[in-house]
Protein backbone atom coordinates (compact mmCIF):
# COMPACT_ATOMS: atom_id res chain seq x y z
CA UNK A 1 0.00 0.00 0.00
CA UNK A 2 2.72 2.06 0.74
CA UNK A 3 4.46 1.45 -2.61
CA UNK A 4 1.51 2.57 -4.39
CA UNK A 5 1.47 5.37 -2.30
CA UNK A 6 4.44 6.19 -3.07
CA UNK A 7 3.71 5.55 -6.78
CA UNK A 8 0.62 7.97 -6.64
CA UNK A 9 2.55 10.76 -5.24
CA UNK A 10 4.82 10.73 -7.95
CA UNK A 11 2.37 10.40 -10.85
CA UNK A 12 1.96 7.57 -13.13
CA UNK A 13 4.76 6.59 -14.04
CA UNK A 14 4.39 4.61 -17.66
CA UNK A 15 3.75 8.26 -18.90
CA UNK A 16 7.22 10.11 -17.78
CA UNK A 17 9.41 8.05 -20.14
CA UNK A 18 7.86 9.17 -23.09
CA UNK A 19 6.97 12.76 -21.75
CA UNK A 20 11.27 13.25 -21.17
CA UNK A 21 11.81 11.81 -24.41
CA UNK A 22 9.35 14.53 -25.98
CA UNK A 23 11.44 17.11 -23.69
CA UNK A 24 14.68 15.95 -25.06
CA UNK A 25 13.89 15.38 -28.41
CA UNK A 26 12.36 19.41 -28.49
CA UNK A 27 15.40 20.33 -26.68
CA UNK A 28 17.96 18.48 -29.68
CA UNK A 29 15.47 19.95 -32.42
CA UNK A 30 15.85 23.67 -30.91
CA UNK A 31 19.16 23.23 -31.03
CA UNK A 32 19.35 22.11 -34.52
CA UNK A 33 17.09 24.84 -35.72
CA UNK A 34 19.22 27.59 -33.76
CA UNK A 35 22.07 25.74 -35.48
CA UNK A 36 20.39 26.75 -39.02
CA UNK A 37 18.84 29.77 -37.85
CA UNK A 38 21.80 31.99 -39.53
CA UNK A 39 24.07 31.19 -42.68
CA UNK A 40 27.21 32.07 -44.48
CA UNK A 41 25.53 31.67 -48.12
CA UNK A 42 28.02 32.88 -51.26
CA UNK A 43 26.95 32.71 -55.18
CA UNK A 44 27.96 30.64 -58.15
CA UNK A 45 27.36 31.41 -61.82
CA UNK A 46 29.45 29.18 -63.18
CA UNK A 47 32.85 26.56 -62.49
CA UNK A 48 34.84 29.39 -63.05
CA UNK A 49 34.83 30.14 -59.60
CA UNK A 50 34.65 26.55 -57.79
CA UNK A 51 37.89 26.88 -56.16
CA UNK A 52 37.12 30.23 -55.17
CA UNK A 53 33.96 28.96 -53.20
CA UNK A 54 36.19 25.83 -52.03
CA UNK A 55 38.47 27.87 -50.62
CA UNK A 56 36.05 29.90 -48.83
CA UNK A 57 34.42 27.14 -47.24
CA UNK A 58 37.68 25.75 -46.03
CA UNK A 59 38.46 29.04 -44.71
CA UNK A 60 34.80 29.46 -42.91
CA UNK A 61 35.19 26.16 -41.45
CA UNK A 62 38.37 26.58 -40.14
CA UNK A 63 37.41 29.61 -37.60
CA UNK A 64 35.28 26.98 -36.02
CA UNK A 65 31.56 27.83 -36.85
CA UNK A 66 28.92 25.45 -37.34
CA UNK A 67 26.88 27.61 -39.01
CA UNK A 68 24.95 26.11 -42.73
CA UNK A 69 27.22 27.14 -45.61
CA UNK A 70 25.14 27.38 -48.29
CA UNK A 71 26.02 28.31 -52.26
CA UNK A 72 23.43 29.40 -54.60
CA UNK A 73 24.52 27.48 -57.56
CA UNK A 74 22.94 29.08 -61.17
CA UNK A 75 22.21 26.73 -64.50
CA UNK A 76 25.81 27.48 -65.66
CA UNK A 77 27.14 25.52 -62.66
CA UNK A 78 28.74 21.41 -63.72
CA UNK A 79 26.70 18.49 -62.09
CA UNK A 80 30.28 17.79 -60.93
CA UNK A 81 30.65 21.03 -59.50
CA UNK A 82 27.87 20.68 -57.60
CA UNK A 83 28.55 17.55 -56.09
CA UNK A 84 32.03 18.27 -55.17
CA UNK A 85 30.68 21.32 -53.17
CA UNK A 86 28.53 19.64 -51.31
CA UNK A 87 31.32 16.78 -50.34
CA UNK A 88 33.08 19.76 -49.16
CA UNK A 89 30.15 20.32 -46.82
CA UNK A 90 28.17 23.20 -48.69
CA UNK A 91 24.55 23.33 -48.79
CA UNK A 92 24.01 23.77 -52.65
CA UNK A 93 21.19 25.32 -53.83
CA UNK A 94 19.94 25.83 -57.36
CA UNK A 95 18.34 29.24 -58.34
CA UNK A 96 18.01 30.87 -61.64
CA UNK A 97 19.27 33.95 -62.95
CA UNK A 98 17.22 37.28 -62.19
CA UNK A 99 16.96 39.49 -65.14
CA UNK A 100 19.09 42.27 -64.92
CA UNK A 101 16.84 45.12 -66.70
CA UNK A 102 20.16 47.22 -67.57
CA UNK A 103 20.82 45.10 -70.83
CA UNK A 104 23.35 47.73 -72.17
CA UNK A 105 26.03 46.83 -69.54
CA UNK A 106 28.92 44.82 -69.83
CA UNK A 107 28.19 41.03 -70.31
CA UNK A 108 29.72 40.25 -67.13
CA UNK A 109 27.39 41.96 -64.76
CA UNK A 110 23.94 39.84 -66.52
CA UNK A 111 22.65 38.24 -64.08
CA UNK A 112 24.56 39.51 -61.12
CA UNK A 113 20.85 40.80 -60.19
CA UNK A 114 20.75 37.09 -59.05
CA UNK A 115 22.53 38.53 -56.15
CA UNK A 116 19.23 40.36 -54.57
CA UNK A 117 17.77 36.66 -53.98
CA UNK A 118 20.00 36.82 -51.03
CA UNK A 119 17.14 38.73 -49.07
CA UNK A 120 14.66 36.01 -50.45
CA UNK A 121 16.60 33.38 -47.98
CA UNK A 122 13.91 33.68 -45.91
CA UNK A 123 14.62 30.27 -44.02
CA UNK A 124 17.03 32.05 -42.08
CA UNK A 125 17.23 34.57 -39.83
CA UNK A 126 20.33 36.20 -40.50
CA UNK A 127 22.89 35.38 -43.15
CA UNK A 128 26.26 36.48 -43.81
CA UNK A 129 26.85 36.82 -47.77
CA UNK A 130 30.82 36.26 -49.40
CA UNK A 131 31.68 36.63 -52.21
CA UNK A 132 33.52 33.88 -53.92
CA UNK A 133 36.64 35.73 -54.35
CA UNK A 134 37.23 36.67 -50.46
CA UNK A 135 38.21 34.34 -47.60
CA UNK A 136 38.37 34.93 -44.20
CA UNK A 137 41.40 34.95 -42.21
CA UNK A 138 39.58 35.21 -38.60
CA UNK A 139 36.09 34.50 -37.19
CA UNK A 140 33.62 36.86 -38.42
CA UNK A 141 30.47 34.60 -36.25
CA UNK A 142 30.12 38.55 -34.48
CA UNK A 143 28.58 40.58 -37.60
CA UNK A 144 25.81 37.71 -37.31
CA UNK A 145 24.18 40.32 -34.48
CA UNK A 146 24.33 43.07 -37.12
CA UNK A 147 21.03 44.68 -38.10
CA UNK A 148 18.92 44.37 -41.18
CA UNK A 149 21.37 45.11 -43.83
CA UNK A 150 25.06 45.80 -43.09
CA UNK A 151 27.82 46.43 -45.67
CA UNK A 152 31.01 48.12 -46.63
CA UNK A 153 32.10 51.85 -47.59
CA UNK A 154 34.37 51.60 -50.53
CA UNK A 155 35.66 54.16 -52.95
CA UNK A 156 34.44 57.10 -49.90
CA UNK A 157 30.74 56.54 -50.55
CA UNK A 158 29.94 53.67 -52.32
CA UNK A 159 28.53 50.39 -50.52
CA UNK A 160 30.55 47.39 -51.71
CA UNK A 161 28.45 44.20 -52.17
CA UNK A 162 31.39 41.91 -51.20
CA UNK A 163 30.75 41.13 -48.19
CA UNK A 164 27.35 41.81 -46.86
CA UNK A 165 25.20 41.02 -43.63
CA UNK A 166 21.41 40.28 -44.70
CA UNK A 167 18.12 39.73 -42.44
CA UNK A 168 16.18 37.69 -45.40
CA UNK A 169 12.74 39.40 -45.59
CA UNK A 170 10.24 38.49 -48.38
CA UNK A 171 8.49 42.38 -47.96
CA UNK A 172 12.04 44.10 -48.64
CA UNK A 173 13.06 41.14 -51.30
CA UNK A 174 9.35 42.21 -53.23
CA UNK A 175 10.02 45.87 -52.72
CA UNK A 176 13.60 45.87 -54.60
CA UNK A 177 12.17 43.72 -56.97
CA UNK A 178 9.66 46.05 -57.72
CA UNK A 179 12.35 48.81 -57.94
CA UNK A 180 14.93 47.12 -60.19
CA UNK A 181 13.54 48.57 -63.40
CA UNK A 182 13.56 52.26 -62.29
CA UNK A 183 16.35 52.52 -59.77
CA UNK A 184 19.83 53.63 -61.70
CA UNK A 185 22.88 51.50 -61.18
CA UNK A 186 26.05 53.04 -61.55
CA UNK A 187 27.93 49.35 -62.36
CA UNK A 188 24.76 47.76 -64.14
CA UNK A 189 24.56 45.09 -61.50
CA UNK A 190 23.15 44.55 -57.88
CA UNK A 191 25.76 46.60 -55.90
CA UNK A 192 25.18 49.99 -58.08
CA UNK A 193 21.00 48.89 -57.19
CA UNK A 194 21.58 48.38 -53.71
CA UNK A 195 23.68 51.82 -54.00
CA UNK A 196 20.48 53.33 -55.08
CA UNK A 197 18.35 51.36 -52.96
CA UNK A 198 20.27 52.00 -49.98
CA UNK A 199 20.97 55.49 -50.81
CA UNK A 200 21.76 56.71 -47.74
CA UNK A 201 23.72 54.20 -46.44
CA UNK A 202 27.33 56.32 -46.69
CA UNK A 203 25.68 58.14 -43.16
CA UNK A 204 25.41 54.96 -41.69
CA UNK A 205 27.13 54.46 -38.45
CA UNK A 206 30.17 51.89 -38.29
CA UNK A 207 28.72 48.52 -36.40
CA UNK A 208 30.44 47.40 -33.02
CA UNK A 209 29.43 43.95 -31.84
CA UNK A 210 30.39 44.92 -28.50
CA UNK A 211 27.78 48.04 -28.42
CA UNK A 212 24.72 47.16 -30.39
CA UNK A 213 22.96 50.33 -31.50
CA UNK A 214 19.11 50.47 -30.12
CA UNK A 215 16.62 51.49 -31.94
CA UNK A 216 18.28 49.00 -34.54
CA UNK A 217 18.91 50.95 -37.21
CA UNK A 218 17.48 50.62 -41.05
CA UNK A 219 21.48 49.80 -42.45
CA UNK A 220 24.97 49.74 -40.61
CA UNK A 221 28.93 49.88 -42.34
CA UNK A 222 31.17 47.21 -41.43
CA UNK A 223 34.97 47.96 -40.87
CA UNK A 224 37.08 47.85 -43.41
CA UNK A 225 38.34 44.25 -41.51
CA UNK A 226 35.14 42.42 -43.12
CA UNK A 227 36.34 43.22 -46.49
CA UNK A 228 39.66 44.65 -47.39
CA UNK A 229 40.46 44.21 -50.55
CA UNK A 230 43.77 43.96 -51.71
CA UNK A 231 43.79 47.03 -54.00
CA UNK A 232 43.94 49.13 -50.64
CA UNK A 233 46.90 46.72 -50.24
CA UNK A 234 48.61 47.36 -53.84
CA UNK A 235 48.68 51.40 -52.62
CA UNK A 236 50.98 50.94 -49.99
CA UNK A 237 52.27 47.84 -49.94
CA UNK A 238 50.87 46.96 -47.00
CA UNK A 239 47.35 46.76 -45.22
CA UNK A 240 46.19 50.10 -43.93
CA UNK A 241 44.38 48.22 -41.21
CA UNK A 242 45.70 46.34 -37.82
CA UNK A 243 46.94 43.39 -39.51
CA UNK A 244 46.23 41.28 -36.80
CA UNK A 245 42.82 42.08 -36.32
CA UNK A 246 41.88 41.40 -40.04
CA UNK A 247 39.16 38.96 -40.84
CA UNK A 248 37.87 38.70 -44.33
CA UNK A 249 40.13 39.79 -47.72
CA UNK A 250 38.59 40.63 -51.39
CA UNK A 251 40.50 39.97 -54.21
CA UNK A 252 39.05 42.21 -56.08
CA UNK A 253 41.85 43.78 -58.75
CA UNK A 254 40.29 43.72 -61.92
CA UNK A 255 40.46 40.40 -63.88
CA UNK A 256 43.23 39.22 -61.43
CA UNK A 257 42.00 36.06 -59.75
CA UNK A 258 43.54 33.87 -56.73
CA UNK A 259 42.90 30.94 -58.65
CA UNK A 260 45.35 32.32 -61.26
CA UNK A 261 49.04 30.92 -59.77
CA UNK A 262 51.01 33.67 -61.44
CA UNK A 263 49.13 36.57 -59.26
CA UNK A 264 50.90 35.89 -56.58
CA UNK A 265 54.35 37.34 -57.91
CA UNK A 266 51.95 40.75 -58.38
CA UNK A 267 49.80 40.58 -55.53
CA UNK A 268 51.47 39.31 -52.25
CA UNK A 269 48.20 38.81 -50.67
CA UNK A 270 47.90 35.59 -52.39
CA UNK A 271 49.99 33.65 -50.64
CA UNK A 272 46.91 33.82 -47.88
CA UNK A 273 44.32 32.27 -50.40
CA UNK A 274 47.03 29.99 -51.63
CA UNK A 275 48.06 28.58 -47.94
CA UNK A 276 44.39 27.98 -47.77
CA UNK A 277 44.19 26.52 -50.55
CA UNK A 278 46.78 23.94 -50.26
CA UNK A 279 45.38 22.59 -47.63
CA UNK A 280 41.94 21.58 -49.10
CA UNK A 281 40.65 18.43 -48.15
CA UNK A 282 40.15 15.17 -50.91
CA UNK A 283 36.39 15.55 -50.83
CA UNK A 284 36.19 14.09 -54.19
CA UNK A 285 38.93 11.85 -55.39
CA UNK A 286 41.65 13.94 -57.22
CA UNK A 287 40.46 17.45 -55.59
CA UNK A 288 42.59 17.82 -52.14
CA UNK A 289 45.38 20.76 -51.73
CA UNK A 290 48.52 20.51 -52.20
CA UNK A 291 51.53 21.96 -54.26
CA UNK A 292 50.62 21.18 -58.03
CA UNK A 293 54.39 19.87 -59.48
CA UNK A 294 52.80 20.73 -62.82
CA UNK A 295 52.93 25.11 -61.66
CA UNK A 296 56.01 24.32 -59.72
CA UNK A 297 57.90 23.50 -63.10
CA UNK A 298 56.31 25.98 -64.55
CA UNK A 299 57.32 28.51 -62.12
CA UNK A 300 60.92 27.17 -62.70
CA UNK A 301 61.39 27.27 -65.67
CA UNK A 302 60.01 30.74 -66.10
CA UNK A 303 62.95 31.72 -63.70
CA UNK A 304 65.43 30.51 -65.10
CA UNK A 305 64.48 31.10 -68.98
CA UNK A 306 65.91 35.15 -68.74
CA UNK A 307 69.25 33.71 -67.60
CA UNK A 308 69.24 31.55 -70.42
CA UNK A 309 68.67 34.25 -73.16
CA UNK A 310 70.90 36.32 -71.59
CA UNK A 311 73.52 33.77 -71.83
CA UNK A 312 72.30 32.15 -75.04
CA UNK A 313 72.93 36.41 -76.38
CA UNK A 314 76.00 36.82 -74.80
CA UNK A 315 77.96 32.88 -76.30
CA UNK A 316 76.05 34.37 -80.09
CA UNK A 317 78.15 37.26 -80.14
CA UNK A 318 80.97 36.24 -79.13
CA UNK A 319 81.38 33.33 -81.54
CA UNK A 320 79.46 34.14 -84.43
CA UNK A 321 81.61 37.17 -86.08
CA UNK A 322 84.55 38.65 -83.98
CA UNK A 323 83.15 41.93 -85.82
CA UNK A 324 80.57 41.86 -82.75
CA UNK A 325 83.37 41.90 -80.00
CA UNK A 326 82.98 45.97 -79.54
CA UNK A 327 79.53 45.11 -78.18
CA UNK A 328 80.08 42.54 -75.54
CA UNK A 329 82.79 45.39 -74.38
CA UNK A 330 79.87 47.88 -74.62
CA UNK A 331 77.64 45.61 -72.73
CA UNK A 332 80.32 45.38 -70.09
CA UNK A 333 80.39 48.88 -69.55
CA UNK A 334 76.88 49.17 -69.76
CA UNK A 335 76.56 46.37 -66.88
CA UNK A 336 78.86 48.24 -64.96
CA UNK A 337 77.32 51.95 -65.07
CA UNK A 338 74.69 49.89 -64.11
CA UNK A 339 76.04 48.50 -61.08
CA UNK A 340 77.82 52.12 -59.82
CA UNK A 341 73.97 53.59 -60.23
CA UNK A 342 72.73 50.32 -58.22
CA UNK A 343 75.37 51.53 -55.59
CA UNK A 344 74.40 54.97 -55.38
CA UNK A 345 70.87 54.36 -55.15
CA UNK A 346 71.44 51.95 -52.54
CA UNK A 347 72.96 54.82 -50.71
CA UNK A 348 69.23 56.14 -50.31
CA UNK A 349 67.74 55.18 -47.19
CA UNK A 350 63.69 55.15 -49.10
CA UNK A 351 65.27 52.56 -51.31
CA UNK A 352 66.45 50.46 -48.57
CA UNK A 353 63.52 50.86 -46.57
CA UNK A 354 61.43 49.33 -49.53
CA UNK A 355 63.83 46.36 -49.70
CA UNK A 356 63.55 45.86 -45.89
CA UNK A 357 59.57 45.89 -45.62
CA UNK A 358 58.86 43.63 -49.17
CA UNK A 359 61.47 41.64 -47.95
CA UNK A 360 59.98 41.09 -44.66
CA UNK A 361 56.43 40.47 -46.15
CA UNK A 362 56.13 36.93 -46.02
CA UNK A 363 56.78 36.62 -42.11
CA UNK A 364 54.15 38.97 -41.61
CA UNK A 365 51.57 37.42 -43.72
CA UNK A 366 52.36 34.22 -41.76
CA UNK A 367 51.27 36.16 -38.41
CA UNK A 368 47.59 37.04 -40.42
CA UNK A 369 46.89 33.91 -41.22
CA UNK A 370 46.93 32.49 -37.98
C1 LIG B 1 11.27 33.93 -52.94
O1 LIG B 1 11.04 32.99 -51.91
C2 LIG B 1 9.78 32.36 -51.98
C3 LIG B 1 9.63 31.52 -50.74
O2 LIG B 1 10.72 30.67 -50.57
C4 LIG B 1 9.64 31.58 -53.27
O3 LIG B 1 8.39 30.97 -53.37
C5 LIG B 1 9.85 32.51 -54.46
O4 LIG B 1 9.86 31.79 -55.66
C6 LIG B 1 11.17 33.26 -54.30
N1 LIG B 1 11.26 34.27 -55.37
C7 LIG B 1 12.26 34.30 -56.26
C8 LIG B 1 12.17 35.34 -57.31
O5 LIG B 1 13.23 33.57 -56.20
Amino acid sequence: ARSRAGRASMGPPPSRLPLLAALVAAALLAGAAAATEEAYVTLLYGDEFVLGVRVLGKSIRDTGTRRDMVVLVSDGVSEYSRQLLEADGWIVKRITLLANPNQVRPTRFWGVYTKLKIFNMTSYKKVVYLDADTVVVRSIEDVFKCGKFCGNLKHSERMNSGVMVVEPSETVFKDMISQVDRLPSYTGGDQGFLNSYYADFANSRVYEPDSPLTPEPETQRLSTLYNADVGLYMLANKWMVDEKELRVIHYTLGPLKPWDWWTAWLVKPVEIWQDVRQKLEESLPGTGGGRNPHDQLVVKFLFILPFCLLLFGYYQSCFQNKKDFPSVQSLCAFARRGRHKYKSEEALPSYLAVGVSSSTFSTSNQRVSY
